[in-house]
């Protein structure tokens, strides 16, 4: 319950959960493709900057924004977003409903998709990959396109489903243990897991003969592809979507953080946690691998996709060295932990809504978030070939983050930005244990509370100025370009047809009506939160004066094994 909220036992177990969440399918698979087809190389400068200019900041607004729901007790965007505006604005809370979207959109489908890399890293693990890749790379694609299809079945019954069953009862299990119990010590198992198991396989990758041949595809430059706008929209969608930012997740993480813990510094490590594994593995493995074996070239990169490549090509590629079906496990089992750290912190803010706005127990939590991502989720397994989870990528993992982001990055300059931290301390907003300078804004104030690192003065017009307008740029620009014909469909031929559970449909006229169950969730969201309100907690009148009172300092002291 609200008052006695969990906190993090130590301060490596924050960092782990934050980098498991960033280091995910998009360091894996997203990356390579998005580098291999947009100038290979150079692809890094944009992504470089993009990384420095939105990515290290928004990451440290959104710690920050998230410690500060937590000092109010809260680990979400619509109560957060209230004590924001001083519970002075009405619609403060729906605006903060958006902040909810991303996580649930992205769970209907991310699950069902961490249960392929579970049922891939069994089918290694028994050698069933190995037979299928001595057929041929035809046979590899017809046995994934099988499987994903619910083509492949035992006892009638879709392996695929029983994967996924398997797949959302275990992350469901992580979560009712809670913050501490659960997701830090999930993380704290996963990572170091995840990151020798991905460095097994860069050194293999490494010392394959020729492999210089597949490296140079994957990062000789093509600076002249820097001019394309198209190039630094990807690097920057790249860095928002790795990262992890505006999906509710760091918010809702830090939110578990105590008050006078360090965050800059926390955060910078994390990100930079998420930067090694993206670079370095996503960077070495895929791609050249795929060059050296199968011969792909730009072009087949791109049709492939990011699936394509990593459970037809992979498997493949790999299949064919010595000991191939233990590289087949370790990749799989690589992308499971890689997978699992990420699906959990997806889920964790709606649980701290039931909890922290509902008020409800976390059993009732955990059981509230299961049956509606359960239901959530068989949009994606039934609706995949007729387009619903692209439909959820747009709209969750594409569009709203980066919608979310820009929020954040206002909320941050120019609301807490433009107020003083003495009066804030004064009036309950800011916890009276922060320490502050004389004449400090809130913003800063609350960034640097307990920081091991302050944040140096230089950054904060980055902060500030150069984020914000980054952001606002990067909506406009995609909105104009990759977003109003995907939002309008007029890329999508009107005659074009989809299937679902045997009925055939016409694409648009589909479409259309799952973006109105889409919108009937959003409709239901906001009706949750006007009647979390309604009960009280988030609505009580006036200042909060009892903002958390909860033990102070470094949790490493009390770190528990
Ligand atoms: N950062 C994650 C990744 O790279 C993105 C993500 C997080 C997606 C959580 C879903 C859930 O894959």
């Amino acid at each position: 319950m609200a008052n006695n909220r969990e906190n993090w036992g130590s301060k490596l177990g924050v960092i782990l959960a934050v980098a498991g969440s960033a280091v995910g399918l998009g360091n894996f698979l997203r990356f390579p493709v998005q580098a291999a087809t947009n100038g290979g190389g150079a692809f890094i400068i944009p992504y470089l900057i993009a990384f420095v200019f939105l990515g290290i900041p928004l990451a440290w607004i959104e710690w920050t924004l998230g410690r500060y729901a937590g000092y109010h007790n809260y680990g979400t965007s619509p109560s957060t977003y209230h004590v924001i505006f001083q519970k002075k604005k009405k619609w403060a809370k729906y605006l903060g409903s958006l902040g909810l979207l991303p996580p649930i959109f992205i769970i209907f489908y991310y699950g069902f998709i961490q249960s392929w890399i579970l049922a891939f890293a069994f089918y290694s693990a028994t050698g069933t990959l190995m037979d299928v890749v001595a057929q041929g790379p035809e046979k590899m694609t017809e046995f994934f396109g099988n499987y994903i299809m619910l083509k492949t079945c035992v006892g009638g019954i879709p392996v695929a489903i029983i994967f996924f069953l398997i797949t959302f009862i275990a992350n469901m299990i992580v979560l009712s243990f809670g913050v501490r119990k659960g997701i830090e010590r999930a993380n704290k198992i996963c990572m170091p897991i995840l990151l020798i198991l991905g460095l097994v396989l860069v050194v293999r990758v490494l010392t394959l003969p020729g492999i210089g041949k597949g490296l140079a595809f994957m990062w000789n430059p093509d600076f002249s592809e820097l001019a394309s706008p198209k190039v630094w929209m990807a690097a920057a969608g790249q860095v928002f979507f790795t990262m992890s930012l505006g999906m509710a997740i760091i918010f809702c993480y830090a939110s578990y953080l105590k008050p006078k813990e360090d965050l800059v510094l926390s955060s910078l490590t994390a990100s930079a946690t998420n930067g090694f594994a993206e670079v370095i593995i996503g960077g070495t493995v895929v791609i050249p691998m795929a060059v050296l074996i199968a011969g792909a070239n730009i072009e087949e990169c791109a049709k492939l996709g990011t699936f394509g490549l990593g459970f037809q090509t992979m498997p493949y590629v790999f299949g064919t060295l010595p000991f191939g079906g233990v590289l087949q496990t370790v990749w799989f089992t690589m992308l499971f932990f890689a997978g699992i750290t990420s699906a959990i912190s997806i889920i964790q803010p709606l649980i701290s809504f039931c909890e922290d706005d509902l008020k409800f127990t976390r059993k009732k939590s955990v059981t509230t978030v299961s049956t509606i991502t359960f239901i959530g989720s068989l949009t994606a397994i039934f609706g995949l070939a007729a387009g619903t989870v692209d439909e959820l990528d747009f709209w969750g993992g594409t569009y709203l983050i980066v919608f979310v982001g820009m929020i954040q990055a206002i909320l941050f300059s120019f609301v807490l930005g433009r107020r003083k931290a003495k009066e804030a301390k004064a009036n309950g907003d800011l916890p009276a244990q922060v320490n502050i300078e004389p004449d400090e804004n809130e913003a800063f104030a609350a960034m640097n509370d307990g920081s091991q690192l302050k944040l140096p003065r230089i950054l904060r017009p980055v902060i500030m100025y150069v984020c914000p307008i980054y952001l606002i740029v990067l909506l406009v620009s995609f909105t104009l370009t990759d977003g109003l014909p995907f939002i309008t469909l007029s890329n999508v031929d009107p005659n074009a047809t989809v299937e679902l559970l045997g009925h055939t449909f016409s694409k648009i006229g589909f479409t259309w009506a799952f973006r109105g169950f889409l919108l009937v969730l959003f409709i239901l969201l906001n009706l949750a939160i006007a009647y979390a309100w309604r009960k009280g907690g988030p609505a009580e009148k006036g200042r909060s004066k009892k903002i958390k009172k909860m033990e102070i300092g470094n949790s490493d002291e009390n770190m528990e094994g």
